[in-house]
């Protein structure tokens, strides 16, 4: 496994529209191992395959150091709620700001096994999915962002 270069704002490749995966093999697995590594070595907690150059619809998420999604081709198909918070982006390093999105959501993905599979998320799960998906269609969170920032503001 090795950490990939992350595309940082300004990237073409960063507002494409994603290709499906349509077969999964060694190399895609490689790559979700490398997305995976990535991730974590820059402290994130999701990160999608343009981020790394690739404008194929998959991306990788944890958010709390228990599971791991590693998510194809994955769609929303309900979404729940609405709600505001604090957002950033591995490819816009130090900057944050506030973003609404649906409270919970419904994804449905195929895994690394080719297996069809379904999450039910809210919290900060259900954000960081609706984020990474928007990845997938060259959307990006400082687009709909709000009191956009440089650094993580304190809660009040
Ligand atoms: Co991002």
């Amino acid at each position: 496994m090795s950490v990939m270069e992350i595309k940082k704002m300004g990237e073409p490749v960063l507002k494409e529209i994603c290709a499906p995966v349509d077969r999964i093999d060694k190399k895609l697995r490689h790559l979700l191992d490398d997305m995976a590594e990535t991730m974590y070595a820059k402290e994130g907690v999701g990160i999608a395959a343009p981020q790394v150059g690739v404008p194929i619809r998959v991306a990788v998420i944890d958010v709390d150091k228990k599971k791991r999604y590693e998510l194809i081709n994955p769609v929303i198909v309900e979404r729940e709620g609405s709600v505001i918070d604090q957002e950033g982006c591995l490819s816009f390093p130090g900057m944050f700001g506030d973003v609404e999105r649906a409270e919970k959501v419904k994804v449905e993905y195929t895994n690394r096994y080719g297996k069809k599979r379904v999450v039910d998320a809210e919290g900060l799960l259900a954000r960081c999915l609706q984020h990474e998906i928007d990845h997938l269609d060259g959307k990006l969170f400082i687009e709909i962002a709000n009191n956009l920032s440089e650094g993580r503001r304190e809660r009040s």
